[in-house]
């Protein structure tokens, strides 16, 4: 078994894989039986300041998007953060962390954007032993309202302003949660850098509204016959998360500045692709919410196998190594030329490749009066959208032609080298390298 130990950030914990601030990492009770399973480290629910503690609704709080096997692929939530008193919370977290002190224990934070008020939480805080801080300019609902969570991290100003209070205030590392819900994610990123934070996690959840009751004409979940906009997460929400971290990664501007993956990360394979491209650990929520603690141990020994069978004998040899394919689309090779394929051993006929290549793509799938289907290489541009719907996996694949041979649906010899569109002759901004 590999060995999957990280350090992130200077926070040493046994595997990649913690748990993301949200409800599993809400009181003592969840967070030890969390760690009992496995999991190598927590971002406790969120923290506000002391005082009377947040209210949340009576009603309920979630609405879900299921796949056709009812499977929960994305879960939305109007929760707000802890609505325990500060106190139990930070004395659950000494107790915690003193019993557990090889996992990694973290604080999620959300107060006012005034220094006192970021300066006596850090202090409270610092109290327990914890590992680091997390500051949630994530969430996007109801604290936005008053002035945090996403409306902090919408505005990059802010974002900068309280990361630089909170390392002048504090010696704990501090990670900066970013909002989806921006334009433009590589702009926070940066600013929490220039503030001095050491790592940025994301993805916090996405504005959403999952569904409207027709008879009440209102939003689920419906409360009292209102609704409200929540935060999108889950499975559905992973292309996402991964694009935006990718972008941080390969952005010279913040390339290099630790990340912590979050979104829609389900299986190990989830937690590698993230870490591909660049994030140095993950957090998990909605599959914790979904399967149970013990879905951490899926995780450890499918990473552990998949780097056994790479060789790699640390998670470092994994953090970032996708990102130097992630280009933009002006540099991709237009002279690698495939066609699809059927695997007629494997099809069971059903016509969907048909449909969907006859109705929405290029006519190039031909279906004989016995239901045989065969690509005409004459009209197949290689969309991949037969092998997206076809419901066998791997009936259908892409296939190479090599150099040299005639594209039958171009008439043109499929060339060796490299070309993209800085240098095709169609663009009129092309390069004069010839
Ligand atoms: C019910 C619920 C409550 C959440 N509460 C918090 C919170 O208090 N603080 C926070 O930073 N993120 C909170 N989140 C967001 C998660 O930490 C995480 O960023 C998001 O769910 C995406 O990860 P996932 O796709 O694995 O669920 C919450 C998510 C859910 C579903
Ligand atoms: S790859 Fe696209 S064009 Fe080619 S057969 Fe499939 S759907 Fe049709
Ligand atoms: S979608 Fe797949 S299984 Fe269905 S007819 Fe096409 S190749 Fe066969």
């Amino acid at each position: 078994m590999a060995d999957l130990t990280t350090n992130f950030i200077g926070i040493t914990s046994p595997n990649p894989f913690w748990l993301a601030s949200a409800p599993p990492t809400d009181k003592e009770y969840n967070v030890r039986r969390a760690f009992e399973a496995g999991w190598g480290g927590v971002v406790w629910k969120t923290l506000g300041e002391a005082g009377p503690p947040v209210v949340n609704v009576n009603g309920p709080r979630y609405g879900a998007i299921y796949g056709a096997d009812r499977r929960l692929l994305g879960l939305n939530n109007i929760e707000l953060i802890t609505d325990r008193p500060l106190e139990v919370n930070l004395e659950e977290m000494r107790r915690v962390k003193r019993d557990w002190p090889d996992r990694a224990l973290i604080a999620s934070l959300m107060v006012p954007v005034n220094e006192d008020a970021w300066r006596e939480i850090l202090h409270r805080v610092e109290d327990t032993g914890c590992d680091g801080v997390e500051l949630n300019f994530g969430c996007p609902h109801g604290m936005s309202e008053r002035g945090m969570g996403s409306a902090v991290g919408q505005v990059p100003e802010y974002v900068g302003q309280v990361a630089h209070w909170c390392k002048k205030h504090s010696n704990l590392p501090v990670i900066v949660k970013l909002t989806p819900n921006i334009t433009d994610i590589r702009k926070p990123a940066q600013a929490a850098k220039d503030g001095g934070a050491d790592a940025v996690s994301l993805i916090n959840t996405i504005n959403s509204i999952t569904s409207v009751d027709l008879d009440l004409f209102a939003p689920e979940p419906t409360i009292d016959g209102r609704g409200a906009h929540g935060g999108y997460c889950g499975p559905a929400v992973k292309p996402i998360a991964l694009n935006m971290v990718a972008e941080i990664a390969r952005d010279p501007a913040t390339a290099g500045l630790p990340i912590s993956g979050i979104g829609g990360v389900t299986t190990w394979r989830d937690a590698a692709e993230f870490m591909a491209l660049g994030a140095g650990n993950v957090q998990v929520c909605t599959a914790a919410m979904t399967y149970g603690f013990k879905i951490v141990q899926e995780m450890i020994s499918g990473l552990s196998q998949y780097m056994d069978d790479k060789g790699f004998t640390s998670v470092d040899q994994l953090v970032g190594r996708a990102v130097p394919n992630v280009v933009n689309w002006k540099d991709l090779n237009l002279n690698y030329v495939t066609k699809a394929r059927i695997n007629q051993d494997d099809c069971i006929k059903c016509g969907r490749c048909y449909a969907a290549c006859e109705d929405t793509s290029h006519q190039a799938i031909a279906m004989s009066e016995d239901r045989v289907f065969t690509v005409k290489d004459d009209e197949c541009v290689a969309c991949n959208l037969c092998v997206n719907v076809c419901p066998i996996e791997g009936c259908i694949t892409m296939e190479r032609m090599a150099a040299g041979m005639v594209d039958p649906r171009t008439g043109e010899v499929v060339q060796d080298e490299y070309a993209n569109w800085t240098t095709h002759p169609n663009n009129p901004g092309r390069c004069a390298a010839e």
